[in-house]
């Protein structure tokens, strides 16, 4: 999503994708099993421009080459994974290729998702945008859907717009939510869709706390104009092209 054009030497840029250390690459490219465009590479201290097509160019003793850095991933995160090394319990790091772990600059997830929250939840090893993405002033929606575990009372959405909404131990009201019921309101645990800009800790079970309900079940749909795919099972991630990573800007 950077503008800039980056130039690596090769063994610098696999050692720092996690496929060993240069000196090991510099064995791969000895032994004949690093190739790129179909013919193989013969010297580990070429500079290699740091592209997305490099994954389809380059391949690594048959295999295509990782994403390389400025790599943005849509995921479906299951319940009972966390997004936070201080959490007890697997974490979504785990749901990806192991080697990826050794990656510099390493992925984060853009923002959490609670353990008990499943959903789309971007990931990328790119600084820049993640704070892009983030920012208050990128005014970025998240759209939810909840569970709740008692009927509505029927002045949570008006509460919700109005921006004077207060969370428990907090002094600044949140600013306007939007509320629709997508299921009947009349329900014992009605499902309602909210869709926000702000991404304060907990944010959607302490707004329903406020309003004196509680959230059973929690499920992000969208972030900006990005929808979850449909075809993307819980655990399982994409790669998002540029366009995909664009759209999350377009919401
Ligand atoms: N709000 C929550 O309460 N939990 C999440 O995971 C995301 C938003």
């Amino acid at each position: 999503m950077s503008d800039k054009v980056q130039t690596l030497r090769l063994d610098r840029l696999l050692a720092n994708m996690g496929y060993g250390s240069r000196k090991d690459i510099q064995a791969l490219v000895k032994f004949g099993r690093i190739s790129l465009d179909g013919a193989p590479v013969t010297d580990a201290d070429m500079h290699v421009r740091v592209s997305p097509d490099l994954s389809s160019r380059m391949k690594i003793a048959g295999h295509p080459l990782d994403p390389p850095p400025g790599v943005v991933l849509v995921m479906h995160k299951p319940l009972g994974v966390t997004c936070s090394h201080k959490e007890a319990g697997p974490l979504v790091y785990e749901l990806l290729p192991l080697r990826w772990r050794a990656r510099k600059p390493a992925i984060s997830t853009v923002g959490r998702l609670d353990k008990e929250t499943s959903g789309l939840l971007l990931m990328t090893d790119d600084g820049a945008l993640l704070h892009r993405i983030i920012a208050p002033k990128s005014n970025i929606t998240k759209r939810y859907r909840a569970t709740l575990a008692r009927p509505l009372r029927g002045d949570e959405a008006a509460a919700l717009a109005s921006g004077k909404l207060m969370l428990e131990g907090e002094s600044k009201p949140l600013l306007p939510v939007s509320m629709d019921c997508i299921a009947a309101p009349s329900l014992s645990e009605p499902v309602v869709q909210v869709t926000l800009s702000e991404g304060r800790y907990h944010q959607v079970r302490r707004m329903f706390a406020a309003l004196g309900n509680h959230v059973t079940a929690l499920h992000r749909d969208s972030v900006g104009g990005l929808l979850l795919p449909a075809y993307l099972d819980a655990g399982k991630y994409r790669v998002l092209t540029s366009d995909q990573t664009a759209s999350i800007f377009a919401g």
